[in-house]
């Protein structure tokens, strides 16, 4: 699957062993910055990705923003119409944002995600499958949302 990822400086770390186990299980990735631990503001960097992820750009499915905590960057992906990024902190929030939200990028916390939970939370996300049904209308009012 084509997957971008992108971080602020707090996500950094996290975000490149992300890349890293992404393109050892054959994914292929987008990386959309930023390329160091140098202080920059996350916003840009996750609406860059939720926007990627959106248009299908390049036929880039999935988005994984990274920053100390995740919700800075889960913030700034949802400002983004049809982005529905949740924050992930544990393997059952990880289905749950499948199976339930229809999550098409997930937020990572750099300062607080071991990489190999990250990579774990990563696998659980991408093979869980949507259940539709009752959860159909509610993300189409998400959708409908800004
Ligand atoms: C940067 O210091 C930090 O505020 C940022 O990475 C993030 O955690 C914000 O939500």
């Amino acid at each position: 699957m084509k997957i971008a990822v992108a971080s602020d400086h707090g996500g950094f770390q996290l975000k490149e062993a992300v890349k890293a186990g992404l393109a050892a299980r054959g994914h292929e990735v987008l990386d959309l910055g930023t390329d160091s631990e140098a202080s920059v503001d996350y916003a840009p960097f996750a609406v860059a990705c939720a926007e990627a992820v959106v248009a299908g750009r390049d036929g880039i499915l999935r988005g994984i923003v990274c920053c100390g905590t995740g919700i800075g960057v889960s913030i700034a992906a949802n400002k983004v119409k049809g982005a529905r990024c949740a924050v992930v902190t544990r393997d059952e929030y990880a289905r749950l944002a499948a199976a339930h939200n229809h999550a098409n990028l997930i937020a990572l916390g750099g300062r607080f995600t071991a990489p190999e939970d990250a990579l774990r939370y990563i696998e659980i996300w991408l093979e869980t499958p949507w259940e539709g049904g009752r959860h159909d209308r509610r993300v189409a009012e998400l959708d409908a949302m800004l």
